[in-house]
């Protein structure tokens, strides 16, 4: 497969999710073999959104397959500051790079973006929309635990800003999952999520007590509470610090049931979970760099390996 530009997670097929998880493992086991495999390439960071995890993953792994980076800056520091418009921006940074990984606070920036550049744009969170390269960890992380069939999966809290959750969605419909979405009522999954989840005939239940599922599930996906996404602040107190676990929560769940963020966490897992044999996320945010090594390898296009169709 030539993958042009990653934007969402539903244009992933399984076959195009397996084939970049195979290479994660491949490269997780031999890294080395990867080192100067794409030397003189360049990856452009431009992030117009705060970013811990995502922004210095893609560095490190662009450096560990031998590409360099440049990064655009905050919005503060860069011309954006004066006015210029993402199409313009990307047009311009697609004459340094060979890829630009894009993080925006619009829905459907990166969309747009892909369609001023020929370069690859991943799209690493637009909004409330789509977060796919994290889906590729968050894959990866079940993958290594359980595989990808036959699994009951819970993705709890901010179902309606969270980014992560809609890319990870409908990324498990290739899968033979069972999914679970608690949350208060009020962020329940938008209408369009779930009318794209019911389109493919996912098996799909929503509730908004934890306790009605937490036995049969094998992963739990927690998520933090979009505060810079409400429109009114007043509603975010409301809803804060509703949806916690700790490790006493998690005596009512399987042996071997995994506990999963994208991280950053605020209140939502209690630090004494991280000492259970429950806890994934800090390898998850680990797993961050051998996944997107091998997404970078696919999309800057490599004649050693498989490709990634269109
Ligand atoms: C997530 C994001 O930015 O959507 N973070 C990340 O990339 N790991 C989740 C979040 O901010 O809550």
């Amino acid at each position: 497969m030539r993958q042009d530009h990653l934007i969402t997670a539903t244009q992933l097929s399984r076959d195009d999710i397996e084939a970049v998880l195979d290479r994660a493992r491949e490269v997780a086991a031999d890294p080395a073999a990867y080192m100067d495999r794409h030397a003189g390439a360049v990856l452009a960071l431009c992030f117009f959104e705060p970013s811990t995890r995502t922004k210095m993953s893609f560095d490190t792994a662009a450096k560990r397959i031998g590409a360099d980076t440049i990064d655009m800056g905050g919005v503060e520091s860069s011309s954006v500051k004066k006015g210029e418009s993402l199409a313009d921006t990307v047009r311009v940074i697609e004459g340094y790079a060979d890829a630009i990984v894009l993080r925006h606070p619009s829905e459907g920036a990166a969309t747009l973006a892909a369609e001023f550049v020929d370069v690859p744009v991943v799209n690493a969170g637009d909004g409330a929309g789509q977060h796919p390269s994290q889906t590729l960890l968050d894959l990866h992380t079940i993958r290594e635990d359980h595989g990808l069939d036959d699994l009951t999966i819970g993705i709890m809290g901010d179902l309606k800003y969270g980014r992560t959750v809609h890319s990870l969605a409908a990324a498990l419909t290739n899968f033979d999952v069972r999914q679970h979405f608690i949350s208060p009522e009020s962020l329940r999954l938008p209408r369009s999520v779930r009318f794209d989840l019911h389109e493919t005939g996912a098996q799909v239940r929503e509730h908004t007590d934890l306790e009605e599922v937490l036995p049969e599930l094998d992963v739990l996906y927690v998520t933090r509470i979009q505060k810079e996404r409400f429109p009114d602040e007043n509603e975010y107190h409301r809803v804060a610090g509703e949806y916690r676990i700790d490790a006493d929560t998690l005596e009512d769940g399987k042996e071997d049931l995994t506990v999963m963020h994208p991280l950053p966490r605020v209140d939502e897992i209690a630090a004494d979970v991280d000492a259970t044999d429950h806890a994934r996320y800090f390898e998850q945010a680990h797993n961050g760099v051998p996944v997107r090594m091998a997404l970078l390898d696919t999309l800057l296009g490599d004649d050693e390996g498989t490709e990634v169709d269109r």
